[in-house]
């Protein structure tokens, strides 16, 4: 599965979803794209946690609970689109890699306990957009880009933002525009 299109946008008009898309265009290769909140992905509880616990122990890593596990680890590329919400992105995206962080299957650890990635994908791109200044440094990218590096051993991680969108005087249209020409640099600087 080449690309795999990870949409935690929420809003029937998302203007994050509209660059994501905009960057599909553009990469080569068929797209799965997995709408988090279409997805029966509820956080981790007890029950839960011990039901996984005891399928990685077994080696069960067929199993159906695992399987968003599996096809993050299939995939070539990865593209995840989240709107900037309170300093980070919607909860879904969080119960999301509860869901993939499976030792055996994303990732494992050595025998001194530090991870290493068994994932396919050499390249993960982020896409954000923020009604006002993304503050300091975005908490929920700077997550997702360790999480993603240290845990799933991808190397080469994008980080493209429209910010201030929601402002009186924010020309929108013109934002999206400065999105996509930031794609297009990126994607000029380092094709595939
Ligand atoms: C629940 C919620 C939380 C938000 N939190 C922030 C925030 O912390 N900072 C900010 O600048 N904008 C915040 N916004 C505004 C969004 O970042 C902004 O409207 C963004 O463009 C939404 O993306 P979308 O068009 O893809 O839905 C929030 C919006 C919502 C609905």
């Amino acid at each position: 599965m080449p690309i795999l299109f990870i949409n935690a946008c929420v809003r029937p008009q998302s203007r994050t979803r509209r660059i994501a898309e905009y960057l599909l265009d553009r990469l080569s290769g068929e797209t799965e794209t997995l709408t988090l909140e279409r997805e029966p992905i509820a956080p981790l509880d007890n029950a839960l946690l011990e039901r996984r616990t005891a399928l990685l122990e077994q080696g069960r890593f067929d199993d159906p609970m695992l399987r968003y596990a599996r096809q993050f680890a299939q995939a070539d590329e990865i593209v995840i689109a989240a709107p900037y919400w309170d300093l980070s992105f919607p909860a879904s995206l969080k119960a999301y890699f509860e869901a993939i962080n499976a030792v055996g299957v994303t990732f494992a650890y050595d025998a001194q306990g530090v991870p290493h990635g068994l994932c396919r994908a050499k390249r993960l791109f982020y896409l954000t957009t923020a009604g006002g200044p993304i503050l300091s440094d975005d908490l929920g990218y700077g997550y997702v880009r360790l999480l993603c590096s240290a845990f799933y051993g991808i190397a080469d991680i994008h980080y493209l933002k429209a910010e201030g969108l929601d402002l009186p005087d924010a020309d929108v249209e013109e934002l999206l525009r400065q999105c996509c020409r930031q794609i297009d640099r990126l994607l000029s600087e380092t094709p595939s």
